[in-house]
């Protein structure tokens, strides 16, 4: 049985989707022990406490970065996670934080990475005019919206979008693609060579 950490800061979608692949055996042998929020409003935290999961607000306003991310880096320890994803966590990692959990934490981002990483990536990609979009699942190194890719999914871009259109088009393939990634990387049936994840065929 694998331990999820689940670190937030909003509305949490990618964190329910998260939960209903567990409930739903989509996720196999894997629980959320514990869902972390920087912010008390947060209503992913809200949802989480309605599922009864340990939920933690460790607020981030105010504090250093290595600060908080100590403090949240001890309640993961305590809590024994096997593997961390980011699901809106609208905070960098430090260089530190990330060091602790070596190809255990995973992000995900609502464009095709290499193009529009940083903030407000859908109406970024539905201004530049692309014709495709859609998300990445991907490890988390020092830098932004950088590490090895583990899942993209695409998603048209159409003449009668608007950024809104899009960005629900496109998060409709994060919910499936954070699944898919999870499952993925706690099956471990892969090696990384450069920054390509090559997944290793059953023997
Ligand atoms: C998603 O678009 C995700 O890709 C980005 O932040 C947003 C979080 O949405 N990193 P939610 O809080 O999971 O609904």
């Amino acid at each position: 049985m694998k331990s999820l950490g689940i670190l937030l800061s909003g509305r949490g979608s990618n964190f329910v989707a998260i939960a209903d692949s567990i409930a739903a055996g989509r996720i196999k042998n894997a629980g959320i022990a514990v869902v972390i929020s920087n912010r008390a409003d947060a209503p992913g935290g809200a949802a989480a406490r309605q599922r009864g999961l340990n939920t933690l607000v460790i607020p981030s306003k105010g504090k250093a970065r290595e600060e908080h991310d100590r403090e949240v880096v001890a309640a993961l320890q305590q809590h024994k996670v096997d593997l961390i994803c980011l699901a809106g966590y609208m905070r960098l990692l430090s260089p530190w934080f990330v060091r602790q959990f070596p190809r255990q934490i995973l992000n995900i981002h609502p464009s095709l990475l290499p193009a529009f990483p940083g903030l407000e990536a859908q109406e970024q990609a539905f201004a530049y005019g692309v014709k495709v979009s859609g998300c990445t699942v991907h490890f988390v190194d020092d830098e932004l919206d950088h590490g090895p890719i583990i899942v993209q999914k695409a998603a048209p871009v159409l003449d009668d979008d608007d950024e809104h259109s899009l960005a629900a088009r496109i998060l409709e393939r994060e919910h499936a693609a954070y699944t898919e990634a999870i499952n993925i990387v706690l099956e471990g049936q892969f090696k990384i060579v450069g920054r390509r994840l090559v997944r290793e065929s059953p023997l």
